[in-house]
């Protein structure tokens, strides 16, 4: 849009200059022709080229040879814009029904497929999923692979007040289909042409209703909301690969999720899975919509009609799967680096934190703890003492996680009870592809068709095929967790390099020939050329290799597109994007069965539904301001895709931190599930006890946060029962105001807190949106909750917020909520046994000017146990109102507390109020229709902050099930003046 307007105005300039020069003096036609010109490419601009030539060197020659077509791009067409591209409006299928809701679709004369035969006919499919979800399959009438076959989605679905339809065009050629909405809103319409079904490629085109896209991962991406001023391709592969927040970087990382929800020009919502486990790519094109390219699978297409923001995510967290519920403490602050010298190493660095009585929950080492990098294994000397080490942790109150990779060197005992048991890895198809120069130095494995690679331990290792459908595999995994935990009672896994990630693959010299700490041993090499590289050189090999550039191929940096799985029936070249959500899902088993308890799994590689089993970090960044800026993005945007248990390594992992970037990074951890300083080896420390100033402000930060801890708790047991998100964009709360649908740099904290970080060096204070939120008869305000104006309302729509580093960071809770808080402590073990309290930020009086309202909820359990069904936990769920009806000087405070099945439920030590009318009177005070005493000493109420901050003499324990009731009286004096001033 505003490239298009850029351009009008430009040629406006040109024909009023061309006009007046006609006027004035001479007459002027190149200046005249030249601006009708322009004023013709503006609307002409092409804005559906469907790229023809995604490698580099395209020419015309090369384009024509594919019947393409070739036409340079003019001075006005987007940035990206192909000179080689498809003649799109004729190519595809002719559509012949079959029988209800099925047509044959049989390959039309026009261009064909540039990648590998077309399939001449093909099935065309949709059904209706439950209430409200619309299916659409196209696929070959053999059978394929189809990713929905291994993920074990529940498929669950949730009723909507909208239903889709699909309308297929029969009567056109090339064939159509589109999405609609009832009212008649188009979501997906593939009229602009170019479906293709060849064995390894397959696209897709659609346009779209709008140009509010959200979603694809997983990417950078600096903005929240895609940019359709331009033509962008985006990889999806899982590969190890590092962010780059500097510039625009399409390339593809650790994970893979085609799901993206858009936002339609009303405030409705609608979102879309494809649900693929090839190697594929999206390009996003400014008509607005985008080409979808795979290279193996079907078209197994998803649509979830919100007609909210959050209902779409419901919709698509019920159907593959709700998150996981982590362990309450790994809600605390977590502190790990790579490079510990030793564990006297770690245990200073520990020790320095914890001398600043900064909240600290779970310290851990990363690969260095292993003896030679070798899962279940202890470094001999310098880690000796480790198990007695997390023994004393637990004793603090503290928990620990500890890395495991999926690679397992092939000549020790982990390995060779592997084969005892049955278990399998990822191997070659036939011996005769087996690299014997690599496999017969290992005795274990030298009659096995493991595929051998080289990862982080000096010698080969073999990848664990989660996939085994005999199990044997699984429950070696599970033995080995077992096994180790009696040595090192480790309380959650985090589980890296399970891309899978292979160093070297293919290249002659690779990384870690010049790594002292790595023995330079010979790596993978797959098949490049010859009838054995049909899958590791595929026709159209996506953005994930075009991106790096010649050298590359799909293997790079990973196991041959060759190598099986599946005991041989499964290909990686179909699997590959499969392998963290498999490891995540036997690995959460395998926390469960070592430990006992909930604990929790994080994993670097995610697919749709890894959040049922794990969470994520968002990979191996670098201590840049973008890259502190992009993580605010990759929050967000990982709860889209159903993995709210989610962070950055907070300071940057690569690179050395900056003391002031470092504060920041803290301050904006705070509020992600997922928070953990992490840092590279061989970079200096970077956690907070390093500088005073990092010190004093995660304390403050971390206390901000484990008072919000029981808020945090119950936006998970949502996000686990319900599909709620955890951290989410402004506009899933506020869909109606336009404003909010570019923020990136700001965020909700669940329905009632907001959240604007300052994420710029040098930055004293924030620009932020406080959006407008209104209901028939209540406007929605916030309110501050930090060091600025603390219990104040702030002023709607765009201002300044100071934000010194003094400061905690910029936050406000919405009106209308009541938020259950603790007293922070140390540990979350230690905060979760001090009684709580209520923050109450009333609803503005509504329009019959009756009373000012809250509610809020609590969900409480014991934090540790194994929830196998979030229905039948053990748990209390506490609902909580309150209303102040100001003409009668009443005020009434519920507390709905479900069966009470949680082994402590905390009491309730006071109330914090904000904008309450006029002082309580403390000796009015009724539970349950008896009297109930007030610390007048503790207790105080002011007019100028109308804060009333209410302290019960004891805490009430009110851990019987059932409605409670607190009612008080105040004083109904100077109501009127106080309500004209908000
Ligand atoms: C299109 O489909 C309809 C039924 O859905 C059928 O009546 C009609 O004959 C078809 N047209 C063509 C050209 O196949
Ligand atoms: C493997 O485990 C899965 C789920 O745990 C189960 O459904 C399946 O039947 C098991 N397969 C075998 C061969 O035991
Ligand atoms: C709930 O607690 C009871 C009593 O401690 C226990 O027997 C039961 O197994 C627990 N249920 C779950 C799902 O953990």
């Amino acid at each position: 849009m505003d490239r298009l307007r850029r351009g009008l105005v430009t040629c406006f300039l040109l024909i009023s200059l061309s006009l007046l020069s006609f006027l004035i003096a001479s007459m002027k036609p190149p200046v005249l022709l030249s601006a009708l010109l322009c004023l013709f490419s503006v609307y002409a601009q092409d804005n559906i080229r469907i790229d023809c030539y995604p490698e580099n060197g395209a020419t015309q020659q090369g384009c024509e040879a594919r019947g393409c077509t070739w036409k340079a791009a003019a001075a006005f067409d987007p940035v990206g814009t192909p000179y080689c591209f498809m003649k799109a409006e004729e190519m595809g299928y002719i559509a012949t029904p079959t029988s209800d809701k099925q047509w044959t679709l049989t390959k039309n004369s026009g261009p064909k497929s540039p990648w590998g035969n077309d399939i001449a006919s093909l099935k065309l499919s949709y059904k209706d999923i439950g209430d409200s979800v619309i299916n659409v399959r196209i696929e070959d009438w053999n059978k394929r692979f189809e990713a929905g076959d291994h993920v074990d989605f529940p498929r669950k679905t949730e009723y909507s007040t909208e239903q889709l339809s699909v309308t297929v065009r029969n009567d056109s050629n090339p064939f159509s289909f589109a999405v609609n909405r009832k009212n008649g809103m188009t979501l997906f319409d593939t009229s602009i042409g170019g479906l293709i079904f060849a064995d390894k490629f397959i696209q897709i085109a659609t346009s779209l209703p709008s140009k509010n896209m959200y979603g694809w991962g997983e990417h950078i991406h600096q903005e929240i909301k895609h940019d359709f001023t331009r033509y962008t391709s985006w990889g999806m592969f899982a590969r190890d690969e590092p962010p780059n927040s500097q510039g625009l970087d399409t390339k593809n990382l650790y994970g893979v999720h085609p799901f993206y929800m858009m936002m339609e020009s009303n405030g409705h919502a609608h979102g879309v899975l494809i649900l693929n486990a090839n190697a594929q790519d999206v390009t996003t094109i400014p008509a607005p919509g985008y080409v979808y390219r795979t290279i193996g699978g079907i078209l197994d297409i998803y649509f979830f009609p919100g007609p909210s923001p959050a209902e779409v995510i419901r919709q698509y967290t019920a159907f593959i799967g709700r998150p996981m519920l982590p362990a309450y403490w790994a809600l605390g602050y977590q502190m790990c680096r790579y490079g510990y010298k030793s564990l006297q190493d770690m245990k200073d660095r520990v020790a320095a934190v914890r001398s600043y009585n900064i909240p600290f929950d779970v310290a851990y080492a990363d690969i260095d703890y292993m003896e030679r990098y070798k899962d279940f294994t202890t470094g001999k000397d310098a880690w000796g003492g480790f198990g007695d080490y997390v023994k004393q942790m637990h004793e603090w109150g503290m928990h620990n996680i500890l890395i495991f990779d999926p690679a397992i060197q092939a000549d020790y005992d982990s390995f060779q009870r592997g084969l005892n048991s049955g278990a399998s890895f990822i191997s070659w198809e036939r011996p005769d592809e087996v690299m014997h120069s690599i496999q017969d130095l290992y005795p274990m494995a030298k009659n096995t068709q493991i595929m051998l690679v080289v990862v982080w331990p000096d010698r080969h290792v073999g990848f664990p095929d989660f996939l085994d459908p005999s199990n044997a595999t699984q429950q070696w995994w599970i033995e080995e967790f077992k096994r180790y935990h009696d040595d090192v009672p480790f309380d959650g896994a985090w589980i890296d390099m399970n891309e899978p990630s292979s160093f070297g693959t293919n290249e002659d010299h690779p990384f870690f020939f010049d790594d002292p700490d790595h023995p330079n041993i010979d790596p993978l090499r797959c098949p490049t050329s010859g009838p054995d590289a049909d899958y590791d050189v595929p026709p159209y090999q996506t953005h994930a290799v075009y991106h790096y550039g010649f050298g590359n191929t799909l293997a790079t940096k990973t196991v041959c597109m060759r190598a099986v799985q599946g005991k041989g029936e499964l290909r990686l070249y179909d699997t590959h994007n499969l392998y963290g959500w498999s490891e995540s899902k036997t690995t959460q088993k395998a926390v469960y069965e070592a430990t006992g308890k909930r604990g929790v799994v994080i994993s670097r590689s995610t697919y749709p539904s890894s959040g049922r089993y794990a969470g994520h970090w968002l990979g191996d960044n670098t201590a840049t301001w973008e890259d502190l800026r992009s993580a605010v993005v990759g929050a967000q945007e990982f709860n889209l895709f159903g993995i709210p248990y989610v962070g950055s390594d907070v300071c940057g992992f690569n690179g050395a931190a900056s003391e002031e970037m470092c504060l920041r990074w803290q301050q904006l951890g705070s509020f992600h599930s997922f928070f953990r300083n992490h840092n590279s080896k061989d970079l200096p420390y970077q956690d907070p006890a390093v500088w005073p100033s990092v010190a004093a402000a995660s304390k403050k930060a971390n206390e901000f946060r484990y008072s919000m801890l029981p808020y945090l708790y119950s936006l998970h047991y949502a996000a686990t029962l319900n599909g709620d998100t955890v951290i989410r964009p402004i506009f899933f709360d506020f869909p109606q105001d336009a404003e909010t649908l570019g923020l990136s740099e700001q965020f909700m904290w669940g329905p009632s807190i907001l959240v604007i970080p300052a994420v710029y060096e040098s930055q004293t204070e924030v620009e932020g949106y406080i959006p407008l939120g209104e209901t028939p008869t209540i406007t929605y305000r916030f309110f501050s909750v930090y060091d600025y104006n603390y219990g104040q309302k702030v002023p709607l729509g765009r201002s300044l917020f100071p934000a010194p580093t003094s400061y905690n960071t910029p936050t406000f809770v919405k009106s209308g909520s009541i938020i259950p808080r603790a007293p922070p402590a140390l540990t979350t073990v230690a905060s979760r046994s001090l009684p709580f309290n209520l923050l109450i930020a009333p609803n503005e009086i509504d329009s019959s000017y009756n009373s000012q309202s809250a509610a809020g909820v609590l969900y409480w359990d014991d934090g540790d146990s194994v929830v196998e069904d979030i229905n039948k936990n053990n748990y209390t769920f506490t609902q909580f109102e309150f209303s102040v009806t100001p003409k009668e000087g009443k005020v009434v405070l519920t507390m709905n507390v479900g069966p009470a099945n949680a082994p402590s439920l905390p009491s309730l030590e006071y109330l914090e109020i904000f904008d309450f009318p006029s002082s309580p009177t403390y000796t009015s005070f009724i539970l349950d229709g008896k009297l109930l005493s007030i610390s007048s000493q503790k207790s105080k109420y002011s007019p100028i902050t109308r804060i009333s901050t209410i302290y019960f003499s004891t805490p009430i324990n009110f851990s019987s099930a059932g409605k409670h009731t607190i009612t008080w009286n105040c004083a109904v004096s100077m109501l009127e003046s106080n309500r004209i001033e908000a």
